[in-house]
Parts: structure tokens; sequence; C-alpha cells
């Protein structure tokens, strides 16, 4: 059976990587975040995380550079061997291409872009509302997805805080990287057949239960 490689495409906030850490526990495939991947880096203050910082904290995307070598080298540890799930990446043209030129080297290719929108005020409250955990790195949100004790993570009793590119000033400008970079994503995988469109308002399980149905109907298919 062929690789299953699922791009997972969005607005930030839209609850994209929500979708994928689900998906990848059922598949049991590797969930890859390249936000996840920088703030790893940034917490351990490497080369990497200290020259993607400022991009980070500023909401702006990180030079492509930096980024396709971050996920080319991701990919081919042997977790990756039956597949994986990309989150957050591709985010511009030139990722796309340079995915594909991976991928194609090995006789692979994406098996679907799965894209995810909602409303503008939805997405603003989805990201305000998000808390992480320093610790565990665990997601919350303030009124969907709240600790059981504030301040506190369920998981490892770690401090929740929120990221600094979740504040209000910071999120205009993510969005406006979005559509100028990635938003022409869309129409690309539109065109390659690859395209499969979620309304992203609904509740988590709501989403979850279409997005399952999906990917089954595609190894079905494999
Ligand atoms: P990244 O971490 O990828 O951020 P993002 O794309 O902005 O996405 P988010 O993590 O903000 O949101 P999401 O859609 O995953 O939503 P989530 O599930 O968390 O990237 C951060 C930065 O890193 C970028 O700005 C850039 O600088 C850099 N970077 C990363 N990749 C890059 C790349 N390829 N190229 C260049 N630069 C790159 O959900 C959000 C909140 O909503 C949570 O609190 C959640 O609990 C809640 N929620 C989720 N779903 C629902 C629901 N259905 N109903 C109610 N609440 C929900």
């Amino acid at each position: 059976m062929s690789k299953q490689i699922f791009v997972f495409l969005g607005p930030p906030g839209v609850g994209k990587g929500t979708q994928a850490a689900k998906l990848a526990a059922d598949l049991k495939l590797p969930h890859i975040s390249t936000g996840d991947l920088f703030r790893d880096h940034l917490k351990r203050e490497t080369e990497l995380g200290l020259k993607a910082k400022g991009y980070m904290n500023e909401g702006k995307l990180v030079p492509d550079e930096l980024v396709v070598d971050l996920v080319m080298d991701r990919i081919k540890n042997e977790d990756c061997n039956a597949g994986f799930i990309l989150d957050g990446f591709p985010r511009t043209v030139a990722q796309d291409e340079a995915l594909e030129k991976a991928l194609s080297a090995n006789g692979e290719k994406v098996s679907a872009a799965l894209y995810f929108d909602a409303p503008r005020d939805t997405i603003v409250e989805r990201i305000s509302g998000r808390r992480t955990c320093r610790g565990c790195g665990a997601m919350y949100h303030v009124k969907y997805a709240p600790t059981k004790q504030d301040g506190v993570c369920d998981a490892c009793g770690g401090e929740t805080y929120q990221r600094e590119d979740d504040a209000a000033e910071k999120v205009s400008e993510r969005l406006s990287e979005y559509d100028n970079k990635t938003g022409p994503l869309v129409p690309h995988y539109r065109e390659k057949g690859l395209l499969k469109e979620f309304d992203a308002q609904g509740g988590v399980d709501e989403i979850y239960a279409q997005v399952k149905a999906f990917a089954e109907g595609l190894k079905s298919q494999a």
C-alpha cells in the first residue's frame, strides 16, 4: 500500500492542529507540526530557534529555506515509513514544490490536502482563547476546552500560557501572511484534485467525524 501523506491546510487558529493530532493518533502516523518543531527549537535556544524567533513573534512566516530543510530531515525518519501528517507545511508555493520534488524522487506523492476554513471572527476567538502547557505542550481553550484548574495543565500539572503570537496585535499579521502566501495553495491543490474542504465551524468531534470518514474512504480506495 502507498504511503499515507496528508497535508493539513488552513488559516492560523482554525483548528487544523487539533484535527491533525486526532487523525495521527487514530492512524498511528507521526503528526509533524512545523509550528511545534520551531517552538521546540525556540525552547532549546538552538541556532534555528533563534533565527526563527523574530519571524514567529512578529506573526510572519519563517523563510522557506529554514523550513524546508527542517521538514525534509524529519520525513526521512523511520517513523514516517508508513506515512505522515503535515500540519502547517507547506505554507508557500515554494515549500510545496520542495515537498513534491522530495516525494517524487521516491515515487511518492501527497495523498490529500485537508483544508479547514471558518469565518474570521471564529478564528480570532479560537486563537485568543488558546492556552498551551509550557511543560508538555497540551493545548486548551478558555471556553471550548478549559483546564480543570485555571492556568494548570490537566495532563502534567505544568503552567499554561498564551503563545506570544496569539496576542491580538499579532493575529492580523498572521492572517495577512496566510492570505498572501498560503492562500494560493488552496486553488493549487484543488487543480491537482487533492483538495478536500471541511467547514471548521462546528465542534471538534463533529468535524473529526468527517475527517476520519474521509481518511478511511481514501484508505479503502488505495
Ligand atoms: P503554527 O504553530 O503552525 O501556527 P498556525 O498555523 O498559525 O496555526 P495554529 O497553531 O495557530 O492553529 P491551528 O489551526 O493548528 O489551530 P488549533 O488546533 O491550535 O505556526 C506558528 C508560526 O511558526 C507561524 O506563524 C510561522 O512563523 C512559523 N511557521 C510554522 N510553519 C511554517 C511554515 N511551513 N513556513 C513558514 N513559517 C512557519 O486550535 C486553536 C484553538 O482553537 C485551540 O485553543 C483549540 O482548543 C481551539 N479549537 C480547535 N478546534 C475547535 C473547534 N472545532 N471548536 C472550538 N474550539 C476549537
